[in-house]
This record gives C-alpha cells, structure tokens and sequence, in this order.
C-alpha cells in the first residue's frame, strides 16, 4: 500500500447513474414518462452529469427498451450533462438520431464477466468499441468508459489490478476521456482502492482527473473507500440516487452508493458538489413507489422516518 495521500478536495463532481445504472437492475418495469420526470428532478437538484439510458438491446436489457423516447423528451442543459451506454454502432446510431452529446461504453477486467455481460471477451468488447470511439471523437462528443470488476469478479474473484491497467490503457489509447472504475458486486476494501489507483497513476501514469470511482454498497464499505479515492486525488464520484441498482448476484442486497448518502458525508466535511441533498431525496421519493421495494440509502431511510 502506497502512502500518496493527498489532501481532501474543495469540490467533487457527482456523477448520477440511477437512471441507468440504477433502473437496469430493477425488477419492476419503471413507466417511460415516472423516468423522464426522475431526470428532470435530478437535474433540478444541481447534479452537473446524470446518465439517463442506455441504447443496448432490448432484448439484453427490457427496463430501458424506451431510451429514445426518454433522451427525446429531455431539453439539452448546459449545467446538466446526460450521457448515455452505448455497446457498438447501432446503439451510436440511435444515440445520434436522438441529438445525445456524451457517451459511456463499458468493458471489464475479467473475461468471464465480460462473457456473461455481453458475449464477448475482453479484446472483443474493445474491438467492437473502436468505431464508436472514433465515430464520437469526429461528431466532437464525449466518450466515458466503464470498467467492471475492477476489484472483484461474481465468477472469478480477485482481480490482477494489472488486469485493470491494460484494459484503462487500451480504453485510453482508443480516445476515452473519462474512465470510470466499477466495483460492480462490491467487495472493494480501501487498502485495495489504494494500491488499484496508485498502480494506475503512478506506474501506469494515468491522469488522476481522467478517472471516476464507482463503488457498490453491497457490504455497506463504499463511503470508506469513497474517502480513500478522494485522499489518492480522486474527484469524480459516481452514485445513484436512493441507492437504485441492486446488486444482480446478491438479491436484496444494496446495489448503487447512494447519491444522497455521498452528498450527505461530501458537505458534511465541507466539499462543494453544487447539489442539493433534499431534492435528491425528493427525486428519490417520487421514483420509490414504482419500484416496489424501499430505496436502500441510509440517509434517504432516515429523512423519512424523521427521527
Ligand atoms: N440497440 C438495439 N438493438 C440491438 C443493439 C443495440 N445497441 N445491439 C444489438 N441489437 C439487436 C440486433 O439488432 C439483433 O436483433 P435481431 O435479433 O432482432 O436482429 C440482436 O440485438 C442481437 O444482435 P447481436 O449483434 O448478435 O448482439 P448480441 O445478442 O451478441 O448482443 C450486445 C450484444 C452487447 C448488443 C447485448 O448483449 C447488449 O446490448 N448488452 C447490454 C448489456 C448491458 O447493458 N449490461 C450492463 C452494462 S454494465
Ligand atoms: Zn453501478
């Protein structure tokens, strides 16, 4: 373990997945117009990024089969940015038919989750990703790029965090500009943050502005190693509003960090993020009801039971 710290920042951008992120792994099929109003109150709420689909399959993921209708009924923002998953060039096609300026492709640091996700090895996924990067960087939109089990693996476990380098490169090297490092199943412990983050910023020499954190909050450890990110230079967050996700591989267990319980630690040691806590919690209480469970963020939990 390195011993990099650097100070806390003044600011952290937040970055809101639960439109995506969040609502893929939800059971209960969300309506198209209960979504369209979950973004507009996310982007009420001050949140400079909030990824609002994804132009996958349909038949890979039903819950957002209503992508175009969602990304057309949403008026272009310039505090608000809303980018969108894309697999391979006929997600970008339809992306493009409906004006989306910000994109995010995904890929893993392990072949066996990357076969279950999208049938694919790892070389593959880049493979296919190729076009759409350049197809992207020609139309002058932003490319994000996700990174699945950086820190573990549902089918393989630990995960060689040289693993995570190559793939970062390669992303890199193909015209991302963000790269986002995904604990998918949440297993990620803030000695391994470290030593994953000093190993792609000092070996791989990877710019720390370049990089977002993504943790799950499956074993409840995600604010911690949110807190070790932000001490290794970290200032890009990603967190879904109540905590939406779920986690695929573990039923009933909490699946997102929760937007509103980031927020809740960021202001409470004084870092600005621009966002307002309550109307997280408004956005989150409006999407509740079409769940069908109670949202897992600690802090939503206890502002309604207002104790
Ligand atoms: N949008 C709409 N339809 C798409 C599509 C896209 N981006 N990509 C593929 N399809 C359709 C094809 O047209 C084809 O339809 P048809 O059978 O009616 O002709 C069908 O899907 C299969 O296409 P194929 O190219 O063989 O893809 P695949 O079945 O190997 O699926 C992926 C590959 C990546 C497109 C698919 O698995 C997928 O979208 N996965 C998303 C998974 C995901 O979002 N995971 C969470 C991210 S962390
Ligand atoms: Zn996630």
């Amino acid at each position: 373990m390195s011993s990099t710290l650097h100070s806390l920042p003044a600011s952290v951008r937040v970055v809101e997945v639960g439109p995506r992120d969040g609502l893929q792994n939800e059971k209960a099929q969300v309506p198209t117009e209960q979504k369209i109003q979950f973004i507009k109150m996310l982007t009420e709420a001050g949140l400079p990024v909030v990824e609002a689909t994804s132009f996958v399959s349909p038949r890979a993921i039903p819950q957002l089969q209503d992508a175009g209708e969602v990304m057309a009924a949403l008026t272009p923002s310039s505090q608000t940015e809303y980018p969108v998953l894309v697999p391979n060039l006929k997600g970008m096609e339809r992306a493009l038919a409906v004006g989306v300026r910000s994109i995010a492709v995904f890929t893993a640091a392990s072949e066996s989750f990357t076969r279950n996700n999208i049938r694919a090895t790892i070389e593959e996924s880049l493979t296919n990703f190729r076009p759409v990067i350049a197809l992207a960087t020609q139309e002058g939109i932003a490319v994000r790029g996700y990174i699945s089990t950086v820190f573990g693996c549902p089918y393989e476990g630990r995960v060689d965090p040289q693993r995570v380098l190559s793939v970062a490169r390669s992303l890199l090297d193909m015209g991302v500009d963000e790269l986002s490092l995904g604990d998918t199943i949440g297993v990620a412990t803030p000695h391994q943050v470290v030593d994953v983050l000093d190993l792609l910023t000092s070996q791989g020499a990877i710019p720390l502005d370049r990089l977002a954190v993504h943790f799950h909050d499956t074993r409840g450890i995600a604010l911690a190693n949110v807190l070790v990110a932000l001490q290794m230079g970290i200032r890009i967050v990603d967190a879904a509003a109540g905590g939406l996700g779920g986690c695929p591989y573990a039923p009933g267990a909490a699946g997102n960090l929760a937007t509103e319980d980031l927020l809740y630690m960021l202001h409470g040691m004084g870092i600005h993020t621009g966002v307002n806590l309550e109307k997280v919690v408004a956005a989150t209480s409006f999407i509740a009801p079409f769940l069908g469970h109670a949202p897992t963020s600690k802090y939503y939990q206890a502002a309604r039971s207002a104790c």
